[in-house]
């Protein structure tokens, strides 16, 4: 069997058409423009190279973007003011705290001080436990995007037997939530799982999250399983280049699976596109406005 590959950039392309379509209906019918602002503290590379392509696809949605960029060394309590202010600013609908934090910095209190109706990241412990109980919450944007690309494969995806690989907090156990809300058996697997392997070879669907570069092969994959690989891993190529490769090994994944995501182009796009959604999402809940439909679970 040959995969049909998942095309996340052109789905994440069609889902920002969707988010453009529903703002500029807030600007018209309501004179409101949603707005997000992300915060980045210190100058790590790739954090750098996130935050700049949210704001560029922010304001390609048409939606306000407030880029907040702080020093290495600002202290914790005046980030806590920062998102104070941001939770009392009208203008501002969605929040999100670039992550990794400085290590001086306590990231859960960060979080948890985030007001969760503006938690575009789905990160507070609010929204956390309402996901849990299968309540209204801000998700995850990059378990939502998986989400997205399953449900567009599969329609139902009732009884499947799902395989996470990973349990953080970000994507692993959210991702476990989101597919158990489907009424998947769901298995969360991580790196003290016996015989992982044979547990990934029993999955109708494997999500790859362990930051593991191509860890998952070929042998680990039922045949016709749906693969979707959330890693991104920047490997030595040789004569001083590097690439980036996904959690699992293309090639021999693609042998056997029914459909899988590439590395890059597959999962990556849909996380900005869906923390757009988010973001929009979160304008019309603040609004007492109808939410845009497919882009929340
Ligand atoms: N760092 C890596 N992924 C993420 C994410 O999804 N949200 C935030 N805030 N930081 C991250």
């Amino acid at each position: 069997m040959t995969a049909e590959i998942i095309d996340g950039k052109a789905f994440a392309a069609t889902v920002r058409g969707q988010v453009a379509e529903h703002v500029a209906k807030l600007q018209a019918g309501h004179g409101i423009t949603p707005g997000l602002a992300v915060v980045l503290v210190g100058e790590d590379p790739a954090s750098q190279v996130y935050v700049r392509s949210k704001g560029k696809q922010t304001v390609e949605a048409g939606m306000a973007s407030f880029e907040h960029k702080l020093d290495a060394a600002t202290s914790e309590s005046d980030l806590l003011a920062l998102i104070e202010r941001l939770n009392n600013d009208p203008q501002v609908h969605g929040i999100l705290v670039q992550l990794p934090l400085p290590g001086h910095i306590d990231s859960d209190l960060v979080i948890n001080s985030i007001d969760p109706a503006k938690d575009v990241d789905g990160f507070h412990i609010s929204n956390v436990g309402l996901l849990g109980t299968g309540q209204k919450s801000m998700v995850p944007c990059t378990p939502l995007g998986c989400l997205m690309l399953l449900r567009d494969r599969h329609g139902s995806l009732s009884g499947m037997d799902a395989v996470v690989i990973g349990r953080s907090n970000i994507v692993g156990k959210p991702m476990a939530q989101l597919l158990l809300g489907d009424s998947c058996t769901v298995t969360i697997a991580h790196s003290r799982t016996r015989d992982l392997p044979a547990v990934t070879r029993r999955a109708d669907i494997v999500v790859a999250a362990v930051g593991r570069p191509e860890m998952v092969t070929g042998d680990w994959i039922k045949p016709g399983a749906t693969v979707i690989d959330v890693g991104i891993n920047r490997i030595d190529a040789g004569e001083g280049k590097t690439r980036l490769v996904g959690d699992v090994h293309f090639d021999s994944a693609a042998a056997v699976a029914g459909a899988i995501t590439p590395v890059p182009g597959g999962v990556g796009p849909m996380t900005i596109a869906c923390l757009l959604a988010n973001t929009v999402t979160a304008c019309c809940r603040a609004n007492g406005l109808p939410e845009p439909q497919g882009l929340t679970p």
